[in-house]
């Protein structure tokens, strides 16, 4: 399956959820599309392009399974990656998660923190390369010049890998708040000396982390919990939002298609 994995496409009569599967299930659209997934029939077509998660849950899985704080972040990161992978495979071309709030830097203690940043230079120096192969580029949003000088300098090194063919944009919240990314981007434009009549929405856009990419199309929400959480507070003004009960750690390939199904049965309408 994987050589059929890494090309993006999977066989048509591949089941899956049957309120979805079953509605996509019919001849005319199986003669007219091709579908990806592996697990749910996925127009190749209504791919969101960027896909934003709120990964939440690892210290619950953690103690549901008596294990640490640590082994359930561990966990979230191992699960991290792999999402990255199959979202790439699935054709999605920006990912964004949630890993680091301002809310979480500042309440949580400094063992847990020391921890996400351990987790967070290990993958930047084990995925470093096979990014660069895969042409996934890595972002930061959010304020990490606080950070301690090791992180700052892991991030740092893969910040600056240059890519020959960018194929997806993988963005790393860290120590971010939504509502901080606005006042960094009033201040900012206050400063550049920008006058009023030049304030529109897209030069907002441009002051934020997110400068140049598009707003999500899709917003996953793991662990149960059904708020945004400061979480691309501008961004998501016309996001489909995916709330599900499922701890992060076990948010695999399956609850991923699931949640991209679902979103490929809505119809998106923009105020309209
Ligand atoms: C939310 O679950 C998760 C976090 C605050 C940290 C996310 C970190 C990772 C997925 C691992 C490291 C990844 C990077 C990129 C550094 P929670 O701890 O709030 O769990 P709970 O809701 O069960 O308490």
């Amino acid at each position: 399956m994987d050589h059929l994995l890494s090309k993006g496409f999977f066989p048509r009569n591949c089941g899956g959820h049957p309120s979805v599967a079953g509605s996509l299930n019919s001849k005319k659209q199986n003669d007219s599309m091709k579908s990806v997934g592996k697990y749910y029939k996925l127009d190749p077509k209504k791919i969101p392009q960027h896909v934003a998660i709120i990964m939440d849950g690892n210290r619950r899985w953690a103690k549901s399974r008596g294990l640490s704080v640590t082994e359930g972040h561990q966990a979230g990161a191992k699960n991290l990656t792999r999402i990255v992978d199959y979202g790439q495979k699935l054709g999605v071309k920006h990912i964004t998660v949630y890993a680091l709030s301002t809310e979480n830097w500042r309440k949580r203690t400094k063992k847990e923190v020391r921890g996400i940043f351990n987790l967070l230079v290990k993958i930047v120096r084990e995925k470093k390369e096979e990014y660069k192969k895969r042409g996934v580029r890595f972002f930061v949003l959010g304020n990490f010049q606080a950070f301690p000088l090791r992180v700052k300098r892991a991030i740092g090194e893969i910040l600056k890998v240059v890519l020959k063919h960018e194929r997806m944009k993988f963005n790393v919240a860290l120590n971010y708040g939504g509502r901080d990314e606005i006042v960094r981007a009033i201040k900012n434009i206050v400063k550049d000396g920008v006058s009023p009549s030049k304030i529109d929405e897209k030069l907002v856009s441009r002051y934020l982390y997110t400068n140049g990419q598009p707003d999500p199309d899709l917003v996953i929400r793991t662990g149960g919990e059904i708020r945004v959480s400061n979480f691309l507070l501008w961004q998501l003004s016309y996001s489909e939002l995916y709330f599900t009960d499922t701890f992060w750690p076990d948010f695999g390939p399956k609850e991923l298609e699931k949640a991209i199904a679902e979103y490929q049965e809505r119809a998106r309408r923009f105020g309209k």
